[in-house]
């Protein structure tokens, strides 16, 4: 699809950017003076009367169709009755197929393109509003039985906000699944290896341990701890990088990992470790992470507490004194390898899945 052309009633704006892992596309397009943002998704293809291919084939591809569409339709309801515009969840505001492809369409965001470094590099009280508003977003989804399944950087944007401050907005839960109930196909499962929990990993190596219902919420709380940590240190935390690739793949396998950084509040540091214990239900869910991101001394001025009224919904009161100078803020110890400004491209389960060979050594 090219600029000028019009879908469903959306004007294309710019050509179509194929997106990180080649699984979409997408544009922004404008309907009734309004601009958003529109995806293209590459699969399913609906099988037209005209396509080539046998009747058996086409009845396939009707289903998996019907399946996809169906998955949408039910995740737009549980969330859209629970979200408004101006809100930090980017949810679907239009789901429809055109021709042989879907589409889906949101709230256009103007980012910031902040890199990991940058922002692990903003105020602390600046990074909290960040890691607050984004707990905001997650709890609507979990509220509503839903795992994100997807979180990483690339899929949380950085908007700088009226008062100069950054707060983040929850974007691409298109890969989404209800609590419990993840694809039944491993190959189905899409996500980024570097912010897979254990369970997750486990389930994709198709470990007779784990069982859907190990599959939960809680696996988006470990995904969440490595954000947490990426944005608060600019680093994944520390574990065996000799011996592991993937965060979720060394705790798998029985290490633990950990944040050290002594310039962050120490109930920080222990909530996000929680956030990365190795059983799911030694996890805080994201009510409780909230709750002590709230409770953090380390803000500072009025218009951060209106902004992240504005941005949560949640009023956040106190008298915010910086406890630790930020700005000189010391890293965790361990150097990661991999700068994490490029976090591993999206791929699908499978692909990851068999990928779970191609750590160093053990995993
Ligand atoms: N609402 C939005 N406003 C502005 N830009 C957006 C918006 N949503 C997404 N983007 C941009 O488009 C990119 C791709 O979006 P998205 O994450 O939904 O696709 P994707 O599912 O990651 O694609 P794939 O699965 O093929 O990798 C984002 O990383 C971001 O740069
Ligand atoms: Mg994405």
């Amino acid at each position: 699809m090219l600029k000028g052309e019009n879908i469903n009633g959306y004007v294309v704006l710019q050509d179509f950017t194929t997106a990180g892992g080649g699984l979409s596309k997408w544009t922004f397009a404008q309907k009734s003076g309004r601009v958003y943002f529109l995806k293209e998704f590459l699969s399913p293809k609906y099988p037209t009367p005209d396509a080539p291919g046998s009747e058996k084939s086409k009845q396939r591809k009707l289903k998996e169709c019907q399946k996809f569409e169906a998955h949408h339709h039910s995740v737009m309801k549980q969330i859209n009755e629970k979200c408004g515009i101006g809100g930090n969840l980017i949810f679907t505001l239009d789901f429809f197929r055109h021709k042989t492809k879907y589409y889906k369409v949101t709230e256009k965001i103007d980012v910031a393109s902040l890199t990991i470094t940058e922002i692990a590099a903003l105020p602390l009280s600046n990074r909290i509003l960040i890691l607050k508003t984004i707990a905001h977003s997650l709890n609507v989804l979990h509220n509503a039985q839903i795992v994100h399944g997807d979180l990483k950087p690339d899929n949380v944007l950085i908007k700088r906000s009226k008062t100069g401050n950054y707060t983040a907005k929850l974007i691409d839960f298109d890969n989404s699944y209800f609590s419990e109930h993840p694809p039944e196909i491993t190959e189905d499962v899409v996500g980024d290896m570097a912010f897979y929990s254990p369970e997750l990993a486990l389930y994709i190596k198709e470990d007779s341990s784990v069982k859907p219902s190990h599959l939960t919420i809680k696996s988006d709380i470990f995904a969440l701890g490595l954000l947490y940590t990426l944005y608060l240190t600019g680093r994944f935390p520390i574990f065996d990088q000799e011996k592991y690739t993937y965060a979720g793949i060394a705790v798998m396998n029985g290490e633990t990992i950990s944040l050290e950084d002594d310039t962050l509040p120490d109930s920080l540091v222990g909530l996000i470790n929680q956030m990365l214990a190795r059983d799911f239900k030694k996890r805080p869910n994201v009510g409780e992470v909230f709750q002590v991101l709230k409770t953090m001394d380390v803000g500072k001025p009025a218009t951060e507490a209106s902004d992240a009224k504005k941005t949560t919904g949640l009023s956040l009161k106190g008298n915010l004194i910086a406890k630790k100078d930020p700005t000189v803020a010391k890293r965790t110890k361990r150097v990661a390898k991999k700068t994490t400004d490029t976090p591993s491209k999206t791929s699908s389960g499978g692909l990851r899945g068999k990928g779970l060979g191609i750590s160093k050594k053990k995993e």
